[in-house]
């Protein structure tokens, strides 16, 4: 047995919970549905051998300097921009994440909300439960805009845009990827075509989805003159992270009718106030982050997150570290 608290910010699934009473001497659960605040999220550090977070609760400098038996921290989620990375690292504080194992039920729920706005799915199902199904079928009732055949851009060809890429060609969507890092071999082996260029990739996609991490580089990488670059007939989809978009770029945009719709995972901030205009919009379709949230994913997520804290202590190689550099 392991002697020390492990303290969790959030209930987990029951399954990972019991992966770390196996090891540790204390194990403790934060109940409540609302995280805990800063001032006790610092005291529980204090206490802590480690400590199993999500993407809201903020890893800074302030906190680890408060926390001086805290060797690993261990995101429940694949997104660090809450780590101060650099400052974990010179403390030698091991960081976790939970890659790989949401990256397709991620990209199922993007899908979906691209489906959802070129296909009106929200909209029309608010209008008939609003009494405006006046006649079984017209011409152009509702009409809106086919997603087969038609083209998507990822921004952010990683293990999540990689699975809604693949979405996509099951749709006989012609795929163009911007991203960093070109990736030759997974071009080659599924036919997708590589843009050097973000304003060239916008200019030629009929479905923008966005896949990146949420980095000093890519805050409101998308915004007026990037949603100028897209189609006016072209949709805009965000599971990745509220910030990537300049949210009132984006509601101009909507406005002026300068893209199509947007459908969004995550927003900024989060949760997004009930008097933020997008949600005035038809044409916007907003779901509460919910990208990985199936029970399967969310287990899978919970059982790595714990697997990456027990194996710092055994001395075994983390599932993912973040800052594999602690090691060296
Ligand atoms: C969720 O947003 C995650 O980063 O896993």
């Amino acid at each position: 047995m392991i002697q020390g608290k492990v303290f969790l910010t959030r209930q987990i699934p029951q399954e990972a919970v019991r992966l770390l009473q196996h090891e540790f001497s204390d194990v403790e659960v934060w109940a409540d549905e609302m995280p805990p605040p800063r001032n006790i999220l610092i005291q529980k550090a204090r206490q802590s051998v480690a400590l199993l977070c999500t993407g809201e609760d903020n890893i800074d400098s302030e906190l680890m300097d408060n926390a001086p038996s805290l060797h690993v921290v261990s995101n429940m989620a694949v997104g660090v921009d809450n780590f101060d990375i650099a400052a974990a690292t010179k403390r030698g504080i091991a960081l976790g994440n939970t890659p790989g194992v949401l990256s397709a039920t991620t990209a199922d729920l993007a899908f979906a909300l691209l489906l959802a706005t070129a296909r009106r799915v929200v909209e029309t199902d608010r209008a008939v439960r609003n009494g405006q199904w006046k006649i079984s079928w017209h011409p152009l009732h509702f009409a809106s805009y086919d997603v087969h055949h038609r083209s998507l851009g990822i921004i952010g060809l990683g293990l999540i845009g990689q699975e809604m890429a693949k979405r996509g060609l099951g749709f006989d969507m012609e795929i163009l990827y911007f991203s960093t890092s070109r990736k030759r071999s997974i071009e080659k082996r599924y036919g997708f075509k590589y843009v050097p260029e973000l304003t060239a990739l916008l200019g030629q996609s009929d479905f923008v989805s966005l896949h990146v991490p949420l980095t000093p580089n890519t805050r409101h990488m998308i915004g007026k003159t990037q949603l100028q670059a897209m189609k006016r007939t072209a949709f805009l989809i965000n599971t990745c992270r509220g910030a990537v978009v300049d949210q009132q770029a984006l509601y101009d945009a909507l406005v002026d009718g300068t893209i199509a719709g947007v459908g969004m995972d995550v927003t900024d901030p989060e949760p997004l106030p009930l008097d933020s205009p997008l949600l005035t919009m038809p044409n916007v379709v907003i779901t509460p982050h919910i990208g990985s949230s199936s029970y399967e994913t969310r287990s899978r997520m919970a059982i790595m997150a714990s697997e990456n804290i027990i194996a710092v202590f055994k001395g075994t190689q983390m599932p993912a570290c973040v800052n594999p550099k602690v090691f060296l």
